[in-house]
């Protein structure tokens, strides 16, 4: 019962992220009910402090700034300007702001082309931009034809090759591929959009001697669609039949950041290595209109795709979906990437507190792959100016904060995470010993759906501020919480009390690999709202203005949420953390674990599964103690106590962090949580542990049982001493 009822829920288990897919998102259906609706007063009550910060967001301000971030090309590394400005409107809000650049490995594209050969020798050429709309003004500037659909980090190449639909490219889509002896080798890939991350739907590809790989939004995924009688934009709600999802193709599970220096920061002059996180095969991103030639022309060849019998193969085209190949049909692919060594611009804005060994720091990403990118990421950016403003008008008053804040807009967060990983990677000394926490906002606002990632001990904060965050959108009824509306549209796990774990797709992952705890926030689409145009020209300011947020509510909601929580993060003399919630998602993370060897004593007992169990168990009875010991008033009169409390709850994050790495992954340290494998963005609890069960390496799974019991330990005596 309890593993069909994780696994119905599972499609709920939104990653909130940059990289991200949009789909499996008929959650609004039947929620459950298992957090109690919102039990404080409406409309909120706030401290003097907390009150001049949710009201200074002002939405003409937001709705400004979302303009001029989404009406210039600001491609990774190619718009100084805006970072320029972006630290100047700091600086005179109030935080005191600069630029930090690092020269990176970044590839542009030069010549893209993908033509369909026939059987019958007919020829069709895939249209490989969207089409400009005069309404949209953005997506007619000549800026947005130079920015073409492509991948970064492609390989170059020209290919011309028979091809297969392989479905979403996962590794289990080719494993039932070969079960039905398709022949892929030396054929090209037509893949859908959808499930593990482009990056990997490439790698799987090259895995299997596939020479190039086409993936395509299928309008079967959406929400709203053309084929359910809905207008397509910029008449209504469903897909423009031309959009196409640009993106990365870098193995950011392998490594992210700049691909020439794993580990240390690109800063001029620095030795640098081959990549190998990066594919070797070309590949192209087209719209759903050019996949239906291309679909069509496989009818009737290999096996068809209701033959393949597999959940979410056959989508929402007007074709079979069969595996072809078709003899005779080819496609021509030709991709031709401009490599550069080139300078990107983070744009770092600090106010100091009066303790220096604690930090707090807030993150957006401001480059995009198109001129837009009002959700992506400009929604966040536009959101970051009002809060520097929030925090400026807050120090008028004579606040001093009492623990320091960094703002940080990074750059080539698209490519690879590059401006966060090459910024932490430089000061990881600095933050591993202060860093209490990192915030995030990359898509600010998609949608009406809140949609939150976070690791535990940040939860219980976030679930109180949400509740003193009123949620205003043009659609909502005002005496709305951000929490009610949460609660209203989300279906939850009870244990994940709504949030998902952070696995990658976003700035936070540099910060979580070392330990330090993160949250990141957005409102997303939901089955109902307009479709979101992911990573394409129409992720554009009028997009945002006539189809999700035309006065900017929802952004000054998603920046009052993310202003209170780091107000009362820098501001709390206890920091907020809730350990008793981190030591009970540690047992769960145990609990999963064992359901993957139910019934197999042998090897739980090979793997020392009860001994962890055991130490977790410890740790939960520690941390709830812990827990009722500092929320104790008396706790707070005891400031040598406190600043203890503090030093333990943000060194008991570091305790999950092992030096070497995960097996095969040495970026990726937090024993924890890391990106599924397969997936790309999901998280996987206890990495090493599941990987090494599931390649059936007992051994190696044992090491990390122990390794991870012993930081458990640790932790239990850590939170005990205080
Ligand atoms: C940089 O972005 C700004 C704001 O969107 C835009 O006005 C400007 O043209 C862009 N610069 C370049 C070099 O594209
Ligand atoms: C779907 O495709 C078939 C075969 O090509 C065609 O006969 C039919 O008209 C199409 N249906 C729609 C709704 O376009
Ligand atoms: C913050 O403190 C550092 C170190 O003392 C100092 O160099 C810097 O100028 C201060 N920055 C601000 C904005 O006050
Ligand atoms: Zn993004």
């Amino acid at each position: 019962m309890a593993t069909t009822f994780l696994l119905a829920l599972s499609v709920a288990q939104l990653t909130t992220a940059c990289q991200r897919e949009y789909r499996d998102l008929n959650i609004d259906q039947d929620p459950l009910n298992l957090v109690p609706r919102q039990d404080t007063p409406f409309p909120p009550v706030w401290s003097e402090n907390e009150k001049i910060l949710h009201t200074s967001f002002s939405t003409a301000s937001i709705d400004t700034w979302s303009s001029y971030y989404t009406h210039g090309d600001h491609m990774a590394g190619r718009n100084k300007s805006m970072a320029e400005e972006t630290a100047r409107k700091w600086t005179e809000n109030g935080v005191s702001a600069s630029l930090a650049e690092y020269e990176v490995f970044l590839t542009y594209p030069k010549e893209q082309k993908l033509v369909l050969n026939r059987a019958n020798g007919e020829q069709y050429e895939v249209q490989l931009f969207e089409d400009a709309l005069e309404e949209d003004e953005t997506t007619t500037y000549p800026s947005s034809r130079k920015l073409p659909a492509f991948h970064g980090y492609s390989a170059s190449g020209e290919v011309e090759a028979e091809y297969v639909y392989v479905g979403r490219a996962h590794k289990d889509d080719f494993a039932a591929l070969e079960k039905r002896n398709v022949d892929l080798t030396g054929k090209i890939a037509l893949a859908k959009y959808g499930g593990p991350f482009r990056g990997l739907k490439v790698a799987n590809a090259e895995a299997h001697g596939m020479v190039g790989i086409v993936m395509f939004s299928d309008p079967g995924d959406d929400g709203p669609q053309v084929a359910k009688g809905q207008a397509a934009y910029p008449d209504g709600p469903a897909r423009h039949p031309s959009s196409v999802q640009r993106g990365s193709v870098a193995y950011i599970g392998q490594y992210p950041g700049d691909p020439t220096t794993p580990g240390y920061p690109s800063k001029p002059g620095v030795e640098r290595v081959k990549p190998s996180n990066l594919p070797k095969i070309p590949s192209l991103p087209i719209s759903y209109r050019d996949a239906l030639p291309l679909l069509k022309a496989l009818d009737g060849h290999g096996v068809s795709g209701n033959g393949m019998n597999r959940g979410g193969w056959v989508g929402g085209l007007n074709a079979s979906y069969s595996t072809g190949p078709a003899p005779g049909a080819t496609l021509a692919l030709t991709n031709s990437m401009e490599e550069k060594i080139t300078p990107i611009w983070n744009v770092i804005g600090i106010i100091n507190g009066t303790n220096a060994d604690e930090t707090v720091i807030i993150g957006n990403h401001r480059d995009a792959w198109i001129v837009g990118g009002a959700a992506d990421p400009n929604s966040g950016s536009a959101i970051m100016i009002e809060m520097t403003k929030a925090f400026g008008e807050l120090m008028k008053t004579g606040w001093k904060s009492r623990r320091n804040i960094v703002f940080a807009s990074w750059d080539a967060e698209e490519y690879a995470l590059i401006g966060s990983t090459e910024w932490v990677e430089e000061y990881a000394p600095w933050l591993s010993s202060t860093a209490l926490t990192y915030l995030n906002v990359d898509i600010g606002v998609a949608g009406p759906l809140p949609g939150a990632g976070a690791t535990p001990e940040l939860r219980t904060l976030a679930q109180e501020i949400m509740k003193q965050t009123i949620y205003s959108s043009s659609n909502s009824n005002k005496d709305e919480t951000l929490y009610d509306a949460w609660y209203r549209l989300n279906r939850f796990r009870p244990e994940d009390n709504g949030f998902t774990h952070l696995g990658s797709g976003s700035d936070y992952t540099a910060f979580v690999q070392m330990g330090i705890g993160a949250l990141d926030f957005s409102l997303d689409p939901s089955s109902q709202s307009s479709v979101y145009h992911y990573h394409s020209n129409y992720d554009s300011y009028h997009w945002m203005k006539t189809a999700v947020d035309p006065h900017f509510e929802l952004h000054a909601t998603v920046g009052r949420f993310l202003t209170l929580m780091a107000y009362r993060l820098v501001d709390d003399a206890l920091i907020p953390f809730d350990m008793d919630t981190h030591a009970r998602n540690v047992n769960y993370m145990v609990r999963d674990f064992v359901y993957e060897v139910m019934g197999q004593n042998e090897v739980q007992r090979a793997v020392k599964i009860s001994e962890l169990s055991a130490a977790g168990r410890t740790l939960r009875d520690v941390a709830r103690a812990f827990q009722e010991r500092v929320s104790q008033p008396r706790f707070l009169e005891d400031g040598g106590r406190v600043a203890k409390a503090n030093r333990v709850m943000r060194d008991v994050q570091r305790l999950f962090v092992r030096k070497e790495g995960l097996p095969g992954r040495p970026f990726y340290k937090n024993a924890l949580f890391a990106p599924n494998r397969d997936d790309g963005y999901k998280a996987q609890t206890l990495p090493a542990s599941i990987e090494a069960l599931r390649d059936g390496n007992l051994e190696l799974c044992k090491d990390w049982n122990l390794w991870v019991m012993d930081a458990v330990i640790k932790a239990s005596d850590m939170l005990a001493s205080v």
